[in-house]
């Protein structure tokens, strides 16, 4: 079974959708930047290690990372899942896992990468809008695509109530997409594309209907 590393910065439920749904991975560690991240607890609860790497103890990112990739490493994961983690990480860092590195982003990648994608999403009047699992490349919120779901905008939406659609979605799609890469279903070709069989195609956009 291949082994991941979780890495959060705050609330965790992203991290907490993946514990419940037990994806065929053993989940070595959940990491955070921040000692006080609410998941960290979480975590712990349901008995998985943990530990912090806070970065306001570093006056230099290339240090900071470097530092977490020592943490990291000695988990020996197959697998490194960024899961709401919210510090860039540099090019060094990306590299030493690439093809290995996976991240979630709540928007319709190439669409809103960055912050506040839900504010955004509203302001530029998209009828669709979603979220994106795909591996990290040293270009913050770009990568190849493995998943994404697409959530409607309602036209009485705020940033919360977008927030809370797109946030159910996450919850099913990160599982999914760690149990394709678990088993192997979804690769990464050396030309930095996804591939997975004819019979995952379908799933390979989850779309709910207006009223689920
Ligand atoms: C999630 O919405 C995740 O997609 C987002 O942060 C939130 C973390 O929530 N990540 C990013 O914006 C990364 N660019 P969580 O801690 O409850 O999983």
């Amino acid at each position: 079974m291949k082994t991941c590393v979780i890495l959060i910065s705050g609330r965790g439920s992203n991290m907490q959708a993946i514990l419940r749904a037990q994806p065929p991975l053993r989940i070595a560690a959940v990491l955070s930047n921040d000692p006080q991240a609410p998941g960290l607890e979480i975590a712990r609860a349901a008995g998985v290690a943990t530990a912090a790497v806070d970065h306001r103890r570093f006056d230099d990112r290339a240090r900071f990372d470097a530092r977490l990739i020592e943490e990291i490493d000695g988990f020996a994961p197959d697998l490194v899942v960024l899961a709401g983690f919210m510090r860039i990480l540099g090019p060094a860092f990306v590299q030493h896992y690439a093809g290995r590195l996976v991240n979630i982003h709540p928007s319709l990648l190439p669409a809103f990468p960055g912050l506040h994608t839900h504010r955004r999403a509203l302001e530029s009047g998209v009828r669709l809008h979603g979220c994106t699992v795909h591996f990290v490349t040293a270009e913050v919120d770009h990568g190849p695509i493995i998943i994404q779901a697409a959530v409607p905008v309602m036209p009485d939406d705020d940033e919360d109530t977008l927030a809370a659609r797109v946030l159910e979605q996450e919850h099913r799609i990160y599982p999914q997409a760690l149990a394709w890469l678990a088993n192997e279903t979804v690769s990464l070709t050396p030309e930095g594309r996804v591939t997975f069989p004819h019979a995952n195609r379908a799933a390979a956009l989850i779309s709910p209907t207006l009223d689920s």
